[in-house]
């Protein structure tokens, strides 16, 4: 089981937007996933309350005592993949979910505060020697947009960058408000086709191979 967080101190960048789309994204490629809303804010307990599907699993944070051991329980009990929505605020919680991960996101978006302000975020990350990447969210979606590519590589400078940004699109807010992720919503459009680029550069980072989830399944029935 892999264990993906989300963090970034600075509000509003999308850590939970993304987190649901790629819990989304990864439960369509074969993963069996639990997303873990952290924050009492609650967004993505909010979104599963309108959510029709039963699946991706979502805990919220008051049935999350204790992080390492409910990790074990959801691995134990056949997840593949975890993933983690925190506040946007240094804390104990938030620090447990650094460490508990495989792989941290820290969404920014492409303005000079958001990247300010993830300078501690990823200063302890390197300190707990967790592996992680910024991800640009909310970029503008024109694709001729010479911007997103300069910010990208400008942020290359401070730390590793998901290649894939991920563009201020309708669809994410229409998918939310209908529980869904943006390649449930529109599974042709470009937001899904980011959030599946995100998800593809996720699962390789992680080491995993396309059928992983199903035959690590397929290896806990027999
Ligand atoms: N790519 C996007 N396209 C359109 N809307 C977006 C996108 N990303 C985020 N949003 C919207 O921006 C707002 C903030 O996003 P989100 O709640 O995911 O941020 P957050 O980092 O989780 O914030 P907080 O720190 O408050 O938890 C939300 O209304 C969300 O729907
Ligand atoms: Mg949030």
């Amino acid at each position: 089981m892999n264990v993906i967080s989300f963090v970034n101190q600075k509000g509003g960048t999308g850590k939970s937007m993304l987190a649901i789309n790629l819990a989304v994204a990864a439960q369509e490629s074969g993963e069996n996933v639990c997303l873990i809303d952290l924050d009492p804010q609650g967004t993505i307990v909010n979104w599963y309350d309108t959510r029709t599907a039963e699946t991706p699993n979502v805990v919220n944070h008051e049935q999350m005592p204790n992080l390492t051991e409910a990790l074990e329980r959801l691995g134990q009990g056949g997840f593949t993949l975890v993933i983690i929505d925190t506040k946007g605020e240094d804390s104990h919680a938030t620090r447990g979910a650094m460490l508990a991960a495989d792989l941290c996101l820290i969404p920014i978006r492409p303005a000079g505060p958001d990247l300010h302000a993830s300078r501690p975020t990823m200063e302890a990350l390197r300190s707990m020697k967790r592996d992680f990447a910024l991800i640009i969210n909310q970029a503008t979606p024109n694709k001729a947009a010479k911007i997103t590519a300069a910010i990208m590589a400008s942020l290359a400078h401070d730390g590793p960058v998901v290649p894939q940004a991920v563009a201020a699109r309708m669809d994410h807010q229409y998918a939310y408000a209908l529980g869904q992720g943006a390649s449930e919503y529109e599974p042709g459009g470009k937001a899904a086709e980011e959030i599946k680029e995100l998800w593809a550069w996720c699962r390789k980072r992680l080491g995993k191979q396309q059928g992983d989830a199903t035959s690590e399944q397929a290896k806990r029935r027999a």
